[in-house]
């Protein structure tokens, strides 16, 4: 009944967006999500793929998950977390997390971008990853799926892999950064930020972590925080939110 309920539903989703892909190649992402009823249903699962138990304010299993490898550095819930094993830039151990404190060799999500949710549902389900309608009820997890296909971008076109600089434009990220973040983040982004990827040295500012970790950077200011009052810049074209990041990359890191 669940099922054959999210089926149908994912499906006339799924065939109005090939409608616009169809009819409008050049369409913007903007446009083509809005036909799928709204950026904030992506942005709400680029959340839950981020730690999804924080935004439904459940708990987690506290077990380590069946398909995290036991040569993983982490363990108990935060396996659960789909950036976990897929990673920051979707790209899994080819990207990022490809080694150090959060290597699993598990591939990344890039492939089913643009996939049918229905599909993307249908692995969250499976065998491998063991998530229930308990743990992420249905409308979570269209939600999820959703992200999958039309939330994700290629971190790539970006974010140089090695040197970890941004492609964008730092002048024009600085308005941005100062009308819409420092009220929260202060100016120089110095407002210590509590929460912090482990492994990491020093003082988590906005430009520590835009510097460290730009892919989370990315991630986080397209989205929003889990389970904290956070704005999702989601409306905005990923270009104006990586000038912001490589304009956070000139902030003070310590
Ligand atoms: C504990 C590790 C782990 C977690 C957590 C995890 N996955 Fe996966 N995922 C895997 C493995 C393993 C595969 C299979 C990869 C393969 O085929 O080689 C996979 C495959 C996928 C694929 C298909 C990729 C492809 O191209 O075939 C998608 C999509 C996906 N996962 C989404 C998610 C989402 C969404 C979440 C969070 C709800 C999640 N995964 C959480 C381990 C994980
Ligand atoms: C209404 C207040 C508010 C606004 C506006 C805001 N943030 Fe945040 N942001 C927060 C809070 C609170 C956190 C969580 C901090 C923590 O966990 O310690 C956070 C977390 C973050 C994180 C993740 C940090 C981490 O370590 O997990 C990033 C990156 C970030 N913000 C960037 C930005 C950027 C860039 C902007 C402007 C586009 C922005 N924020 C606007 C309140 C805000």
């Amino acid at each position: 009944m669940h099922k054959a309920l999210s089926v149908s539903y994912l499906y006339r989703r799924f065939f109005a967006l090939t409608l616009i892909l169809c009819s409008a190649a050049s369409a913007s992402f903007a446009d083509e999500s809005q036909a799928l009823g709204g950026l904030w249903e992506i942005a709400r699962g680029g959340q839950l793929y981020d730690e999804w138990y924080r935004v439904l304010g459940t708990s987690p299993p506290r077990y380590t998950h069946p398909a995290y490898p036991s040569e993983g550095r982490q363990e108990g819930s935060t396996t659960w977390r789909c950036k976990e094993c897929h990673g920051w830039d979707y790209r899994g151990h080819e990207g990022a997390y490809g080694q150090g404190f959060h290597a699993t060799g598990i591939k990344g999500i890039r492939d089913k971008a643009r996939s049918d949710p229905r599909q993307i549902l249908n692995i969250i389900m499976d065998e491998t990853h063991q998530y229930t309608f308990e743990m992420i009820p249905l409308e979570e997890m269209k939600k999820l799926a959703t992200f999958v296909s039309l939330g994700q971008i290629d971190t790539k076109l970006y974010i140089d892999h090695e040197t970890r600089r941004s492609y964008g434009d730092a002048k024009r990220g600085e308005s941005p950064y100062q009308t819409l973040c420092a009220v929260c983040h202060d100016v120089d982004g110095k407002r210590a930020l509590t929460t912090r990827e482990e492994g990491m040295d020093g003082p988590e500012y906005m430009g520590t972590l835009a510097q460290n970790n730009p892919w989370e950077f990315l991630h986080k200011v397209r989205f929003g925080q889990p389970g904290i009052p956070m704005i999702s810049l989601i409306t905005l074209p990923a270009e104006d939110i990586v000038d912001i990041l490589t304009y956070s990359q000139t902030l003070p890191a310590e």
